[in-house]
């Protein structure tokens, strides 16, 4: 029996190697990790949550499709109970704050031997500019979609020397040569959710409404240059 999974976990597995050694932080269920043995893609999965309820299910769920010999599970508030031995770590279906105190407590991951599939639900610009001002380079990056949601995956990599600003840390350099069809409607979106902050600050004006400003104008101007390579929205 196979486990359903989303677009958006699916995309995640997608940037996962054959033979990786994954950890799933944040498991929850173990979907994830379940799919990456059912499918022969990992060798073995390390499933942590902070949370016991989601740890059970997810030990329950490895028993019931069969592969939990190959799965180990820790209660951890992100990976400070883990053992190091893993290839690719999984963070998907958590906020950039969650993120970025998780990333924040283990220093340790910056390093060649370690890859990051990252697919942050909120503030996203917040958890690109961490990444990139901590050396972490957004190595691919592409949109999943599920129902009317579209949801950005990314392969991050230790690798200094990008640091992303403005514009490019709501849609990278990576995004942008994705080629994804999402694109145009994704950066649509990212254009709406600016205008009604702008909309927000309209009264008080200052320093954080030029700064919106001026991020409008780059994300516009991005949206125009898609256009006219990839031929107009969906
Ligand atoms: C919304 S679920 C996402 C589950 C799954 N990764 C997905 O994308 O479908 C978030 C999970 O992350 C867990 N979580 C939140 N903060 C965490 C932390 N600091 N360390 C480990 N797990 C955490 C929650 O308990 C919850 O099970």
């Amino acid at each position: 029996m196979k486990i359903p999974l989303s677009n958006r976990l699916l995309t995640c597995c997608g940037y996962v190697r054959p033979g990786d050694r994954v950890a799933d932080i944040g498991c929850d269920h173990g979907y994830l990790g379940i799919h990456l043995l059912q499918e022969g893609i990992a060798s073995f999965v390390i499933a942590a949550d902070v949370k016991e309820q989601p740890l059970h299910s997810a030990y329950s769920n490895a028993r019931k499709y069969g592969v939990s010999e190959n799965m180990a599970f820790y209660l951890s508030d992100g990976v400070k109970n883990i053992p190091r031995t893993f290839d690719t770590l999984v963070c998907a279906g958590m906020g950039a704050d969650t993120m970025i105190s998780i990333l924040s407590a283990a220093p340790w991951l910056k390093a060649s031997c370690y890859r990051l599939i990252l697919q942050c639900q909120s503030k996203r610009p917040l958890l690109q500019s961490y990444l990139s001002r901590e050396g972490y380079a957004i190595r691919r990056e592409t949109l999943a979609q599920d129902g009317k949601f579209l949801y950005p995956v990314m392969e991050v990599v230790y690798e200094p020397g990008q640091i992303l600003t403005g514009a490019h840390t709501y849609i990278s350099p990576a995004l942008l040569e994705s080629g994804s069809p999402l694109l145009p409607a994704f950066l649509d979106r990212v254009i709406v959710g600016v205008e009604n902050t702008l909309l927000g600050l309209s009264r008080t004006g200052g320093s954080a409404y030029e700064e919106q400003q001026t991020l409008l104008e780059q994300l516009k101007r991005m949206r125009a240059r898609l256009t006219n390579t990839q031929g107009g929205s969906l």
